[in-house]
């Protein structure tokens, strides 16, 4: 297990972008974040609720709040759902917070797939870590869905960072009517290379179509997380390619269940076992 640092960060601020979505900047010495890791924040100074909170990183940004690859701070985007986000959205410029992370194995585009057709495929705030991958990237073909037109502006960050942008939206109120996998099915070809991040049914069906297709397919799970750090095994998810065996010596390739937080939480789409969802 690797150990992080768990450090105090500073509101620099926390703007609310669209109705219950809100942006929130943090100074933070220990920010050296990569695209698709995550922190986990105590959202209140006392026991309710108890347990940290897990958001992706959305930039690093310097201590004025500009968005550069410094190392004085990160942006975090979050939708308020309940006590927690609820909580983090009153906080205020100067206001403390304790940070655990950065956490987590993030999205990383390896040289084998250099010359393959990037594709980012996000169902709302699954973009949260893909925008940060984009801005690493510089290019690719992002593929956003949401409920509806509200939404849309969530993904403004993919064409700010050099993609593509194709939206779908449930309701047909903005883009095309439908979801993001019915992009996928007009972009993917065996020479894809497709990164995912949003609800499990759209991660299970990218993996399905990326297998049809042949192509490369890397998702970013969410599941309930109580330490963030692979130790409370809260988090397990099946694997796909496993011995059967538990190996307490912690080879990945041979547990039949791995952590998100700490193995993950971005994982090869073939390696998950999806019917044990
Ligand atoms: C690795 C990881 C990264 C994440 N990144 C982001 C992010 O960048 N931005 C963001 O807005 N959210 C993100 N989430 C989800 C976020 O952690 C939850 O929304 C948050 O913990 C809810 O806390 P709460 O106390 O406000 O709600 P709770 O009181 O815990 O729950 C309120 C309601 O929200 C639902 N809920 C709780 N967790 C989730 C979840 N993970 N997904 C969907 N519904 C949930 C509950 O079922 C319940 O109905 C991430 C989750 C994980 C695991
Ligand atoms: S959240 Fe505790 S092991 Fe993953």
């Amino acid at each position: 297990m690797k150990k992080s640092p768990d450090t105090k960060a500073v509101v620099l601020y926390n703007k609310e972008i669209l109705p219950g979505y809100f942006l929130l900047g943090l100074k933070w010495k220990a920010a050296k974040a990569a695209p698709g890791q995550f922190v986990m924040l105590r959202t209140s100074g006392g026991f309710d609720p108890l347990l940290r909170r897990p958001l992706g990183i959305y930039s690093v940004i310097n201590a004025g709040g500009k968005k550069t690859f410094g190392d004085d701070g990160i942006e975090l985007l979050y939708k308020v759902v309940g006590k927690g986000t609820k909580i983090l959205s009153q906080k205020v410029k100067g206001d403390g917070i304790d940070v655990l992370g950065p956490l987590g194995n993030g999205f990383t585009l390896k040289a084998e797939h250099e010359n393959k057709k990037v594709i980012l495929l996000s169902g709302g705030m699954g973009m949260v870590p893909l925008v940060f991958f984009a801005k690493a990237l510089g290019s690719g073909t992002a593929l956003f869905g949401c409920r509806s037109k509200a939404e849309v502006q969530l993904a403004s960050g993919f064409k700010k960072n050099g993609c593509k942008l194709r939206v779908a939206t449930e309701d047909g109120s903005a883009g095309e009517k439908g979801l993001a996998t019915d992009l996928l099915k007009d972009e993917i070809t065996n020479d894809s290379v497709v990164y995912a991040c949003g609800p499990v049914a759209m991660l299970k069906a990218t993996a399905a179509i990326a297998a049809t297709v042949g192509a490369v397919c890397f998702v970013s799970l969410e599941r309930a997380m109580a330490c963030g750090i692979g130790a409370c095994l809260g988090c397990a998810v099946k694997s796909g390619k496993h011995s059967g065996v538990y190996d307490p010596s912690g080879v990945i390739e041979n547990r039949e269940y791995k952590m998100v937080c700490s193995d993950g939480p971005v994982f090869d789409g073939a390696d998950i076992d999806w019917e044990a969802f």
